[in-house]
């Protein structure tokens, strides 16, 4: 087994360079979450009545952490120093000053809560309730991280009330009512739940490249989210993108770069605002489209969609870790000249997410770089 990093620094700009130190989430005690204005979780297909909601079943808690556990193994094996969250009690019923809710989530996808930009790790707003204490699973991590380091940011972003001014009245009523084509209209128009009355953001909006981050207006990301980002980060471009798609969540399986110059687009999903493109192409950056799927359904109890094909780890810009169903995904970057690392983890999916979903970056090796030097005027 290959060294492991001992020293703590946090570290890391973009999503490709070596990974050497990084946090991989847990599956014990995840909950179907409660009903909540702020979403749907829909999974009448899988025999499941809306509303219902508790604890996953042991067999498939189990399953998962056994394909997480394998994961940290071989990120270990390759030197990669891993840690993981501490687990509170999901289940129990949660309250504000503003409102109660049955139960929490779970702590599988830490890449939607910490984003990490240079040596500040920022833990996201989040837009749903039932996601608002995630943070503090990752916490004995980040208090250490603080002590270890002493160049290391710790930043909360402004905690959202969530409070009835958050959602749109009455938009779950209108939106059953709305014909399909409506919903993809409304969804190209960035018409969700949420107002704009807080900031609000999901860590996993974001895709960093250097000085530029790509941030996804979409169903966990608001508008007054992507400007609070633009402000925390002022020495960045923050740009606004958006993705044909009827109700995005979570860039990571939509717009995936791999290496300086290289693009993963999403084969269904394409760039709703020209200047993304726009912005690629002058820099001389390569946009793949992603290979098929394996998976012609979501797994079993999953909010994520058949397209955590692509939803990969990048370990260095030659070497990245995929799905091990995914073999058309596989042979695809095997052509682009990456080492490919098959890892099991479909049994993960209805805890969150795929292998990017499933980790925060702590240090990669690297400095902020400006990878797009020709600017698209006011994007
Ligand atoms: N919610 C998106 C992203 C998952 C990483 C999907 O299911 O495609």
């Amino acid at each position: 087994m290959a060294e492991q990093r001992k020293k703590t620094v946090v570290n890391s700009w973009n999503e490709w360079d070596p990974l050497k130190h990084v946090i991989v989430g847990r599956a014990d005690g995840t909950m179907m979450p409660a009903p909540e204005p702020a979403v749907e979780w829909d999974f009448r297909k899988d025999g499941i009545p809306v509303g219902m909601h508790g604890r996953f079943p042991k067999e498939m808690e189990d399953k998962a952490n056994e394909q997480l556990d394998h994961f940290a193994k071989i990120l270990k094996k390759r030197g990669i120093r891993v840690d993981r969250p501490t687990v509170f009690d999901f289940g129990q019923e949660i309250q504000t000053p503003d409102w109660k809710q049955k139960s929490s989530f779970g702590c599988m996808p830490p890449r939607d809560v910490l984003l990490t930009v240079g040596n500040e790790i920022v833990e996201a707003t989040m837009s749903y309730r039932t996601r608002w204490f995630e943070y503090i699973v990752y916490r004995p991590l980040l208090e250490q991280y603080f002590k270890e380091d002493p160049n290391f940011r710790w930043i909360s972003a402004p905690k959202p009330r969530l409070t009835e001014r958050t959602y749109k009245k009455g938009f779950w009523e209108e939106y059953h009512g709305l014909s399909a084509e409506e919903k993809i209209r409304r969804g190209r128009r960035g018409e969700w739940v949420h107002t704009e009355v807080e900031p609000l953001f999901d860590a996993a909006s974001v895709a960093r490249f250097g000085k530029d981050l790509f941030v996804e207006h979409s169903t966990v990301t608001n508008l007054s989210g992507i400007e609070w980002l633009r402000r925390q980060f002022p020495n960045h471009r923050v740009h606004k993108v958006m993705f044909d798609e009827e109700w995005p969540c979570h860039i990571d399986a939509t717009f995936v770069p791999l290496r300086p110059g290289l693009v993963l687009q999403n084969r269904k999903r394409s760039p709703l605002i020209k200047d993304t493109s726009d912005l690629l192409k002058k820099n001389g950056w390569e946009v793949v489209t992603c290979a098929e799927p394996a998976h012609k359904e979501k797994a079993y109890l999953s909010h994520c969609s058949i397209w955590l094909s692509m939803n990969l780890l990048v370990l260095d810009p030659k070497t990245v870790c995929v799905e091990s169903d995914e073999k058309a995904q596989m042979e695809q970057l095997d052509k682009l000249g990456f080492e490919v690392i098959p890892v099991p983890f479909w049994d993960v999916s209805a805890f969150g997410g795929g292998l990017h979903c499933a980790t925060a970056d702590v240090y990669r090796e690297g400095k902020c770089e400006d990878y797009f030097p020709k600017q698209v005027e006011g994007f």
